[in-house]
C-alpha cells in the first residue's frame, strides 16, 4: 500500500488528481465515487478540465455503487449525484458514465449485468474509492466476502445514520443498495482511496495496520499490488507506524 500524507483537504484532492488526469489523457476506463470526500478532487479535475489539461472525452467511467428503490432520476440518486458533482461540468460523454441499475425490477440480474459490463469494457483502469466509518468501500459492509461480486447488500444502520445528512430524515434513507463487490473492486488495476477527518481515522487505522479481515471491508486493499490511499493529517491521526509511512513518501527511489 502507498501511503501519502498531505495537511489538508484540498492538498489530498490535489494529489488525487496529480494520478487521475494521467489516466483521463490516456483514455482508461475510470471507477468513480460518490460520498463527500471526492467532490474536492472532482472540482480540481474540473478546474483542470477548463484549463484545457485534462479530457474525459476517451475515457468510460463505472460508478462503484447505487441506491435500490430510487428512481434513477431522484437527486440523491449515484447516477443523478456524479453527474451533478463531476460529469455533466467536464467532456465526459454521457452515456459511458455507467452505474447499477438501482431502479431494475430484478436487482441480482442487474448486479450481474454490472460485472458482466465492467469485463466487456475491459475492466477498471483505475478506482477511486472514499471509506465508510466502519470501514466499508462502496456499500460493501462488515461481514462482506473478500471475493464478493457486485451484488445487493443491506446498508449498516452507522452508514443509514451517515447518509441521512443527504435526505430529508433517517427514514427516507434506502435501506440496500447494489455494490461492486470486494472480489469486483480489487479487479481494478490501481485502487486510490481517499480519506479526510477524525471521523474516518479509525477505520483507516483498520485498513491499513489492522487485521485483513471482512469486519473492515477496507482491509482488502492490502492485497492489492497497486493501491495508493491518500489521507490528510487528521484521517491519518491514529497510525501507528505514522513516521514511517512519512519517510517513505518523502525519500521514494528514484
Ligand atoms: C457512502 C458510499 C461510499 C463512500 C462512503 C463515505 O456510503 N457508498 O462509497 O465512500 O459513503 O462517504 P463520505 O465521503 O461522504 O464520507
Amino acid at each position: 500500500m502507498d501511503i501519502l500524507i498531505r495537511s489538508t483537504p484540498a492538498e489530498v484532492a490535489t494529489a488525487a488528481a496529480d494520478i487521475f488526469v494521467r489516466y483521463a489523457n490516456a483514455g482508461a476506463t475510470l471507477g468513480l465515487a460518490t460520498g463527500s470526500t471526492p467532490v474536492a478532487l472532482y472540482q480540481e479535475l474540473t478546474s483542470r478540465c477548463e484549463r484545457g489539461e485534462v479530457s474525459f472525452a476517451r475515457s468510460r467511467a463505472f460508478l462503484l455503487d447505487e441506491y435500490v428503490g430510487l428512481d434513477r432520476f431522484h437527486e440523491q440518486s449515484y447516477y443523478s449525484t456524479i453527474r451533478r458533482v463531476f460529469t455533466s461540468h467536464v467532456d465526459f460523454i454521457d452515456e459511458l458514465v455507467q452505474s447499477p441499475e438501482g431502479d431494475a425490477a430484478n436487482p441480482d440480474r442487474a448486479a450481474a449485468a454490472y460485472d458482466q459490463a465492467i469485463r466487456h469494457a475491459g475492466g477498471i483502469d483505475i478506482q477511486l474509492l472514499g471509506i465508510g466509518g466502519n470501514g466499508h468501500i462502496g456499500f460493501n459492509e462488515p461481514s462482506s466476502s473478500l471475493q464478493s461480486r457486485t451484488r445487493l447488500e443491506t446498508l449498516h444502520p452507522r452508514t443509514v445514520q451517515d447518509n441521512a445528512r443527504f435526505f430529508e430524515n433517517t427514514d427516507s434513507v434506502p435501506r440496500y443498495a447494489l455494490t461492486q463487490g470486494l472480489g469486483t473492486i480489487s479487479e481494478a488495476r490501481h485502487l486510490l482511496l481517499l480519506a479526510t477527518g477524525t471521523e474516518k481515522s479509525t477505520a483507516v487505522r483498520n485498513m491499513v495496520e489492522g487485521p485483513l479481515s471482512a469486519h473492515c471491508p477496507a482491509s482488502v486493499l492490502q492485497l492489492h499490488p497497486r493501491a495508493t490511499v491518500i489521507l490528510d493529517e487528521d484521517a491519518a491521526s491514529q497510525l501507528e507506524d505514522l513516521e514511517y509511512y512519512r519517510f517513505v513518501d518523502e525519500h521514494r527511489p528514484h
